[in-house]
């Protein structure tokens, strides 16, 4: 509380609740963009309200990422995580194996001594695989403990920048391009108006699962994600964000 203060952080936390239309935002001091301790920070922030809020024999979903990754290395054991279950927002996205959802909600089981799934498919899958995977009995649980989830938590990226992370066709960036895509978050991509512009095909959790979450968390800073958060924001992630200074200045100067 001393420290956020002294960098007058409290004022910029309510400024951009109203900007942004949200429950609740924390910020932490810096830019991550600028330097690797500050996601750290967004990580360690996110690891404490989580801590607060969460309940016995709970689910929590959470995606992928590296921010996402910050948060399971500083999560901490409860008694109330000793219950619960921790289960992956979506399958692997064709990124690196640290930073799946899969391998980030089986890191926050261990560190809080709580539960995980695991969802062992490709994120992007031919519509005959996909209606196959659907029907697997282990598949079918895990996305029912996702309509399920009480807490989601997630990542959010720039539209061109996991386009790429994910090694996507040239004809999908183009479709990006076109459509002035700006941010991203669980496999569907949005422009400045948080309308949805494109979908990867992928098993886990769909946007209407998350009418039923009591708290949606975004995580995730950077001044270069300003756009991404404040579409993302307005229609998807309505709760509560955690991001750092940069980012939080770069949306407020958007308007
Ligand atoms: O791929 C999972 C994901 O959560 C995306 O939905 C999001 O855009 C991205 O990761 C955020 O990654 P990072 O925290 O590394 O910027």
């Amino acid at each position: 509380p001393m420290m956020k203060e002294l960098f007058g952080l409290n004022q910029l936390e309510r400024d951009l609740e109203s900007c942004l239309n949200l429950k609740k935002v924390i910020i932490v001091p810096g830019d991550s963009d600028r330097s690797d301790w500050v996601k750290k920070e967004m990580g360690r922030a996110c690891a404490r309200f989580l801590r607060k809020i969460a309940e016995p024999d709970q689910v929590i979903a959470v995606s992928g990422g590296s921010t996402m990754l910050a948060v399971a290395e500083m999560m901490i054991p409860s008694s109330a995580f000793k219950s619960t279950m921790f289960v992956p927002a979506r399958g692997g996205v064709g990124e690196a194996v640290e930073l799946e959802a899969n391998y980030i909600a089986s890191l926050m089981a261990k560190k809080t001594k709580g539960h995980y799934r695991m969802m062992h498919v490709p994120d992007q899958v031919s519509d005959e695989a996909y209606q196959t995977l659907l029907r697997e009995p282990h598949i079918q649980e895990v996305l029912e403990s996702l309509k399920r989830a009480h807490i989601v938590i997630h990542g959010i990226g720039n539209a061109m920048t996991m386009a790429v992370r994910r090694k996507s066709s040239q004809a999908i960036l183009d479709k990006l391009q076109r459509e002035q895509a700006v941010g991203e978050s669980f496999g569907y991509y949005f422009n400045r108006n948080g309308e949805i512009v494109y979908r990867v095909q992928s098993l886990g959790l769909k946007l209407d699962d998350l009418a039923n979450a009591k708290n949606i968390i975004a995580v995730a800073g950077g001044s270069s994600k300003a756009e991404a958060i404040r579409a993302i924001s307005t229609k998807v992630s309505r709760d509560i964000l955690i991001t750092d200074e940069g980012a939080a200045k770069a949306i407020l100067s958007l308007e």
